[in-house]
């Protein structure tokens, strides 16, 4: 098994950047391919605690190469921000950290115009996290974009064509939100000191991975986000701007669907989301009550330390989403979470649904229908072998790989490496 892509089966945060960690170690590349500083990936080793946006979280292994894929959308000043964060860390990136030219650039106006655009919404706003992720990717589809390769390219180069954009996108901000206009030569001076900073990653990631794939090294590809959230099969338009997909691991990267061997699917055993927009099995004032707190469940969003709502485990969804990304094997996380509640409910179809809601109405209006599951009652953080769990923490594990239709291939039991059940060990 040479290649194998980890992607969010729900609505994003479900313990990707834990499963790339874990299965980094035996790999020799990692890629993100799609998605921007949206995404907030957290690992822990002994403790300390890394969060990645944009990086690939495998980068922690001094034996890996890290790439940005051509797909992904990158603010340069937060991409070096987390560069600057890897150097206190002492975690050598020269070398082995390569960004696609092709990736589009967030510019300041993306991150203005994200804001603005969910401020005109009001109460429609999708919650963003005003990345400037949306703008951006609407700049890359209208082909009015500005890329890595602009930016790598002459000063002039550069500056001709920042100036291009900005003599619409300034008529934009000023007609629409009657807002100041951007200069283009402050800004073309601004980012070229990005430029000479991000020069040295720039690589043709995609060959790189070409020939890696020949050479049947191993490689990671680490989507962003979650199936829910896809551009296209997600809650739209509560969604992002990108195909967060299997399938868009490979327009992302600039792989063909063929050198992805397997497809790993990363849930929680309950369901959370960060935003506005529909989650059917949202927990209930008294229920959330009997919940751990958010800090102690994790549960405070990595990029924008919003509390994520959270709601009872969505197998109906799961299904939904595990077709569309052809799922092989389930990375089930947090499990620890629910040691002490006395009963586990999980949601097994929504009344008068036949197959998954397109309709945001129908969505917002479904109405779970659950099963009851009694809790375990005792602490599974300690625990080291599948085998060990009480019985009804297995129990509730089988019957979502039954309702799942799809191998478990490991639980995770807490935030760090350790704190993982192997039922399958990859690459192997
Ligand atoms: P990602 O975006 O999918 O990588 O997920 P995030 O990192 O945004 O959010 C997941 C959070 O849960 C992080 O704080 C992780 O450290 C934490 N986490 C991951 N797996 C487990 C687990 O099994 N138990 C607990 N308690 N925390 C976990
Ligand atoms: P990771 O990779 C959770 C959500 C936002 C918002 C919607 C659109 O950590 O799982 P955007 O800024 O992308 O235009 O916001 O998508 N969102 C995420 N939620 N995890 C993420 O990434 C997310 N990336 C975007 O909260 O609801
Ligand atoms: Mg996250």
């Amino acid at each position: 098994m040479s290649s194998i892509a980890v992607v969010g089966l729900q609505w994003g945060d479900e313990g990707k950047g834990k499963v790339i960690d874990l299965l980094a170690k035996d790999a020799l590349h990692i890629v993100r391919a799609q998605g921007g500083n949206n995404a907030g990936h957290t690992i822990v080793i002994e403790g300390r605690e890394f969060r990645f946006h944009l990086i690939p979280s495998g980068i922690v292994y001094p034996h890996t190469n890290c790439y940005i894929g051509g797909g992904t959308v990158i603010d340069p000043k937060s991409l070096l921000s987390e560069i600057e964060e890897l150097t206190k860390n002492k975690i050598s990136y020269t070398g082995r950290l390569f960004l696609s030219r092709y990736a589009h650039l967030v510019m300041p106006y993306h991150r203005l115009m994200d804001q603005l655009l969910e401020k005109v919404k009001g109460t429609t706003a999708i919650g963003t996290t005003g990345r400037g992720i949306g703008p951006c990717y609407l700049d890359k589809v209208n082909r009015c974009g500005l890329r890595v390769a602009d930016l790598l390219g002459t000063p002039t180069h550069f500056y001709t064509q920042l100036e291009k954009t900005l003599s619409f996108k300034n008529r934009e901000l000023e007609k629409l939100y009657d807002h100041a206009p951007f200069d283009s030569a402050s800004l073309c001076e601004e980012y070229l000191i990005y430029a000479e900073k991000l020069r040295s990653l720039a690589a043709p990631v995609e060959e790189l991975l070409y020939e890696a794939s020949k050479r049947k090294e191993r490689i990671l590809f680490e989507g962003a986000q979650g199936a829910l959230l896809d551009n296209t099969f997600g809650s739209y338009p509560f969604v992002t701007s990108s195909c967060t997909l299997s399938g868009g691991i490979c327009a992302g990267a600039g792989v063909g669907p063929s050198k992805i061997a397997q497809t790993v699917g990363v849930a929680k055993v309950y369901t959370t989301r960060v935003g506005n927009g529909p989650l059917p099995t949202e927990l209930k004032e008294k229920e959330l009550s009997l919940f751990p707190d958010h800090a102690a469940a994790r549960e405070l969003g990595t990029t924008t330390g919003r509390k994520r709502r959270i709601g009872w485990l969505d197998a109906f969804l799961l299904r939904h989403t595990i077709c569309l990304n052809g799922v092989d094997s389930l990375a089930l996380t947090k499990l620890d979470i629910l040691d002490d509640l006395d009963e586990i409910k999980i949601c097994t179809g929504y009344k008068k649904c036949s197959s998954f809601p397109v309709s945001i109405d129908a969505l917002l209006a479904a109405e779970p229908i659950y099963e009851v599951h009694p809790g375990w009652k005792l602490s599974t953080r300690t625990i080291k072998s599948y085998g060990e769990l009480p019985v009804k923490a297995r129990n509730y594990l089988r019957r979502i790989e039954e309702l799942a239709g799809v191998p478990i291939a490991l639980v995770s039991v807490g935030p760090e490496r350790a704190k993982t059940l192997w039922l399958d060990r990859f690459f192997e």
